[in-house]
């Protein structure tokens, strides 16, 4: 085991870190120095495996040349333009790539820089798509416990990460949740469960309850990540689709991490061969490299916000200073080229059988509670030892010790390893992980 590491000269408490135990990290210091691959290096130039691609944003691996130069190149032509009135080209090139890779019939795209301002974005949309069809008092949104939407209001009112709420008020006023979709009867099932498609129903209750007059949209990941990984029961996307459709209410799906191949194919939307109203993106857009978002909407939706709007008028009062950056654009654009000429999202899918089975065979370890995963997102999740989430805490700052970068979502310790990481390298993280569990 190697010693706390942070040999850099820099003193560490003016950053206020994000979603970080700031005075932990103080006393025990993480610092990334480099990256290659699917390798980080530390300070001390000793190489960690990156186990969870980043946030979930880096499928290629770190440092693709290819990216990193339509960047400087598109940094030496133009480096920045305002895109409220005024339009670059690589903006229109990448919606219109994105727009191919989309599910029929989402083919508008608009930019945002994170997933946060994506969804916040798509829920504006969908409340002004109801004002413009003449029914303004659609205004209530419907998400999911354990769900993550980003930290935005609109997103952690809809969220249902209970200490990213607590802290802040009250939030949206129209929100309701449905159950999220951890059941008994599903647990170590890896993929989709058998049982809880009917958890969809919840829909239903909240019409009974608020009449579907008043509902805006319902906004789910397909898989939810961030709770560590809570895969859809067989059926439960369709079903919330078919309650949607029949009231009105706009299906928002989630794709910041499921976006990009993480299940196989482009979206999760097309791997459950569910299709939604509106979608949101992040991440792997850029494979990590350059902040940069989206949000794509079905032609007819940004039909009626356009019809509602007097001639020569702006349609959506909406948008961002970095919206369609010139940098992100090139980036975004670079990082498609690659995953269609490289076949990165069949990669996906080639390797995530013998991931699963990797996740799958921590059933049985001594204090092993749950596995769950779809495509290269797998979960373990542990009894808590001490306060819930300390045990899972402990073993993210042990597997940097050790050489491995993952993500623990309480006590859930979650892997995604980027579509570059061949299967020993697979191997090698679920070895690691497995002997900090038993060791823990
Ligand atoms: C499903 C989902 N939505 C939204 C977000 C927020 O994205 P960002 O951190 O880029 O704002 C995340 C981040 O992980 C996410 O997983």
């Amino acid at each position: 085991m190697r010693a706390a590491i942070h040999s850099s000269n820099e003193p560490l408490f003016h950053q206020w870190m994000p979603f970080t135990a700031n005075r932990q990290f103080q006393e025990q210091p993480r610092l990334i120095a480099r990256a290659e691959g699917v390798y980080y290096y530390n300070t001390r130039g000793e190489k960690l495996l990156d186990g969870s691609s980043g946030l979930y944003c880096i499928p290629l691996g770190h440092g693709r040349r290819e990216i990193r130069e339509a960047v400087v190149k598109q940094m030496e032509e133009l480096d920045y333009a305002p895109p409220f009135q005024y339009g670059v080209p690589a903006a229109f090139r990448l919606s219109t790539e994105v727009a191919q890779m989309l599910p029929a019939p989402l083919n508008r795209v608009f930019f945002a820089c994170s997933g946060s301002e994506a969804v916040d974005t798509a829920l504006k949309m969908a409340i002004q798509y109801h004002r413009a069809r003449g029914e303004g008092q659609r205004m209530r949104i419907i998400g999911r416990e354990r769900g993550y939407h980003g930290v935005n209001f609109g997103g952690w009112s809809v969220g249902g990460m209970v200490a990213n709420r607590k802290a802040f008020g009250v939030g949206l006023p129209a929100v309701s949740h449905l159950r999220h979709t951890v059941i008994k009867e599903n647990l170590f099932q890896m993929g989709e469960g058998e049982s809880g498609a009917d958890l969809a129903d919840d829909l239903e209750r909240f019409v009974n309850l608020h009449g579907a007059d008043t509902i805006a949209a319902c906004i789910v990941e397909p898989i939810a990540g961030s709770t560590g990984i809570l895969v859809p029961p067989k059926g439960y996307l369709k079903r919330l689709r078919e309650i949607c459709t029949k009231h009105g209410i706009l299906l928002i799906f989630d794709e910041v991490i499921t976006g990009f191949g993480r299940t196989g194919e482009a979206f999760a939307a097309q791997t459950f061969d569910v299709t939604p109203d509106i979608l949101t993106m992040a991440k792997a857009i850029t494979n990590g490299s350059i902040p940069m978002a989206a949000v794509a909407v079905k032609e007819e939706i940004q039909q009626v916000i356009f019809e509602a709007a007097p001639a020569g008028a702006i349609e959506f009062a909406h948008g961002y200073t970095y919206s369609a950056h010139p940098a992100a654009c090139a980036a975004g654009l670079a990082t498609l080229k690659i995953y269609r000429e490289e076949n990165t999202f069949s990669r996906a899918r080639a390797l995530a059988p013998a991931f699963l089975e990797q996740i799958g065979s921590f059933k049985g370890l001594p204090d092993v509670i749950d596995t769950r995963g779809f495509g290269l997102l797998g979960a373990v999740e542990i009894a808590p030892k001490g306060k819930p989430g300390e045990r899972g805490f402990g073993i993210l700052c042990k597997a940097f010790e050790t050489g491995l970068v993952l993500r623990a979502a309480g006590d859930s310790l979650v892997l995604a390893p980027p579509f570059a990481a061949t299967p020993d390298q697979i191997n090698e993280m679920t070895d690691i992980l497995r002997r900090l569990i038993k060791e823990s």
